[in-house]
């Protein structure tokens, strides 16, 4: 299923995808930009990918983008949450208006809903799947049950991966000992999985990634506690959590 993609025109093409998703605000790092730009330019002409979790639309516009020169689709699922953390219909306002100004309209097919309602009733197929949605053990948990619609060989990447405990926690439960997915390597916490029977080597690198998750969750612990000269002790230099 994976194409070896060129370097030197993927090399090229990411600065300008960058500069166009760098506009939206968002989580999504340089690195894992380039992760989920250089995972969807693996995909075949014509490939569809789904992610779950868009926001204001800045991962939606790099895997658009790609898609896009592609011909192929990418479903957004997202319900647009009303509250302080997610900002319901303005956001959906914003992330319109940004896929809109990154040209990548025709490419993007909004699902405004929960992915945990929809999974079940959902048949079309798609190639590559991320998963950067509700963080808890339960949703997470049911979000990786979505790559029952992937081919062997196809990526999954999973953002807040080794940094968020309910991310985590569903890893240790559904993929440690999971014969279908085996993982790769992350960029930041955007952990990149492939569909494929895991040797004894990628569970042990699952495990060897505990250390960071650990330092990562008391990260946390110490922002909270306003704590961050000692943060920083730990090479975390930022008032945001690590992600
Ligand atoms: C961390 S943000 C996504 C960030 C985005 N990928 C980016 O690059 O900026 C999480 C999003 O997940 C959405 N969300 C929460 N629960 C969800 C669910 N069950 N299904 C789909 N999206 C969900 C929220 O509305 C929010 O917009």
């Amino acid at each position: 299923m994976q194409e070896s993609p060129s370097t030197s025109s993927s090399e090229e093409r990411f600065p300008q995808v960058w500069a166009l998703a760098d506009r939206i605000s968002g989580w999504l790092s340089r690195d894992q930009a380039e992760l989920l730009h250089e995972q969807a330019r693996a995909l075949p002409d014509g490939a569809h990918a789904l992610e779950i979790g868009s926001h204001q639309g800045r991962s939606t516009v790099v895997l658009g983008s790609v898609l896009q020169a592609k011909g192929g689709r990418l479903y957004a699922v997202d319900p647009f949450i009303d509250g302080k953390l997610f900002g319901g219909s303005k956001t959906r306002d914003s992330f319109e208006r940004n896929v809109a100004e990154a040209g990548v309209g025709d490419t993007v097919e909004l699902v405004c809903d929960y992915s945990t309602k929809i999974r079940s009733s959902w048949t079309k197929p798609f190639q590559l799947l991320y998963i950067d949605g509700k963080h808890d053990y339960w949703t997470f948990s049911d979000d990786l049950k979505w790559r029952v619609h992937l081919p062997e060989g196809a990526a999954v990447l999973v953002h807040d991966c080794f940094s968020s405990i309910g991310v985590t926690l569903g890893v240790l439960r559904h993929v440690l000992f999971a014969s279908d997915l085996r993982y790769e390597r992350r960029a930041g916490s955007l952990a990149l999985f492939r569909l494929g029977r895991p040797t004894r080597q990628d569970r042990l690198r699952i495990l060897g990634e505990m250390p960071w998750w650990i330092r990562n969750v008391f990260v946390k612990v110490l922002l909270r506690l306003r704590l961050r000269p000692v943060a920083r002790l730990l090479g975390h230099d930022s008032p945001y959590d690590p992600y």
